[in-house]
């Protein structure tokens, strides 16, 4: 049998292959728009222009999700912000969200003054639990929020029923997916309310920004009025005779409008997504089936009828097929190999002081302060979850040493349990500032 690394043999993967992970790819193309937009010299420059980049982001992305409104933020989490603004959250609400996410999915509905109720994540995907949501349901139940993690679709079809059967509405925290598909259709269309982010690390990348989605045209007007303030442009934004263009002066307290040069560098992200998206699925699509059957290791799968993203990439740990090896060693000799692997980086939302406490102040909200809510399975899960890089291009030889080390690794578990780490060698918790998603 091979000699394991960790044991002084050679390594499955000897080569740096960090550099694969560079993103965004900012080109030519990206830097032209930035400087016709910012060319004050052009013939053809009149002052503000620059906001109807703006607008042309807002009219490309609603005809590629297929949609009527389209919002442009200024970051993924000013569009949940708004999003639950336009549904109409206010104090008292409860929203129920998942607790495997980022903290943006929920948030901005407690600055809202709303109480969030978590709720427990599908094992095969990760994502909100439908049945959970329907257990979680109460008479002050208003909005459910879902994210699509790592790019895989949520439930749909369950929730929308559910949402209906309760009439509450629905928001989609679609900042992983952009460009995924559920059942034909665009992910993040298909609730009440989609929101996008274009953070520098995301899969549309304009640094940062954000868009927010629907077909309704209230929510829309109610977006606009609570973060866009004296509305720089007729186009794209509410009528006369709409009952919100009363608020067009003060706006409702917040600027939420994108950064023009985010737009020009979002509309050139936009043209490319597909390619992209699809550079992404060609090596880690191949590395998923690659890793399928391997003992001790279930790939994190999306349902056959969706069409994923890959923005992130896990796996979960079943260290009762190896003989019950620990997780850390685990890692330790798969990074011996050369794979790059790590802990899973998520910190449950339920568990965090922020949902527990007035930080705003003992009257900000009517939601009544509580205990920890408890979401055993969920954090179960989370314990046994990898995070191996979800690489932007790849070639297939390094997706085949990464299927190699597991191969190698996983049928060596005796021998690796029987190593001592040091205890700045174990597998700790990725910092802030990890590259693997
Ligand atoms: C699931 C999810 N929702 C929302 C956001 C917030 O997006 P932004 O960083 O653009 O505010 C993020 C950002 O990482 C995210 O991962």
């Amino acid at each position: 049998m091979e000699r394991l690394a960790i044991n002084g043999g050679p390594k499955v993967i000897p080569q740096e292959h960090s550099h694969l992970l560079k993103w965004p790819k900012i080109g030519e193309e990206e830097f032209s728009a930035i400087r016709n937009l910012l060319d004050m010299q052009r013939p053809d420059y009149k002052p503000y222009d620059f906001y109807n980049e703006m607008v042309y982001l807002e009219q490309e992305f609603a005809s590629y999700m297929g949609v009527k409104y389209a919002l442009s933020e200024n970051s993924g989490t000013a569009a949940i912000h708004s999003g639950f603004f336009a549904l109409g959250i206010q104090p008292g609400d409860e929203v129920i969200a998942p607790t495997y996410t980022y903290w943006a999915t929920s948030m901005p509905a407690r600055v809202l003054g709303a109480r969030i109720v978590f709720a427990e994540s599908d094992p095969d995907t990760l994502c909100i639990d439908a049945a959970d949501i329907r257990r979680k349901i109460t008479p002050k139940t208003r909005v459910i929020a879902v994210t699509h993690v790592w790019g895989i679709p949520c439930q749909m079809d369950e929730i929308m029923n559910i949402a209906r059967e309760y009439n509450l509405k629905v928001l989609e925290d679609a900042a992983h997916i952009p460009g995924g598909e559920y059942k034909g259709r665009k992910v993040g269309t298909i609730a009440d309310v989609g929101c996008f982010s274009f953070q520098a690390s995301k899969l549309l990348p304009a640094i940062e920004g954000g868009m927010l989605v629907t077909n309704n045209k209230e929510v829309w007007e109610r977006a606009v009025s609570f973060g866009h303030y004296g509305f720089l442009t007729e186009k794209n934004r509410p009528g006369k005779d709409s009952p919100y263009s009363e608020f067009n002066c003060t706006g409702l307290g917040f600027k939420y409008r994108i950064h023009p040069v985010s737009a020009a560098i979002a509309r050139i992200q936009l043209g490319k997504l597909e390619e992209n998206n699809a550079k992404r699925e060609a090596c880690m699509g191949y590395l998923a089936e690659g890793l399928e059957g391997i003992p001790g290791i279930r790939v994190i799968k999306a349902p056959p009828y969706t069409h994923r993203t890959y923005w992130g990439f896990r796996i979960a740990y079943k260290a009762i097929e190896l003989n019950g090896l620990d997780k850390d060693k685990f890692l330790y000799a798969l990074r011996a190999e050369g794979v790059m692997c790590e802990d899973e980086r998520y910190d449950l939302q339920h568990q965090q002081i922020a949902y527990r406490v007035n930080a705003y102040g003992p009257k900000f909200s009517r939601a009544p302060l509580e205990e920890r809510q408890s979401l055993p399975r969920t954090e179960a899960l989370k314990s046994t979850l990898i995070g191996l890089p979800a690489f932007p291009e790849a070639p297939q030889e390094l997706m085949e040493q990464y299927i190699y080390a597991f191969g190698k690794v996983t049928a060596q578990a005796d021998r690796i349990a029987k190593i001592t780490i040091k205890n700045q060698d174990i597998a700790k918790p990725p910092d802030k500032h990890s590259v693997i998603r």
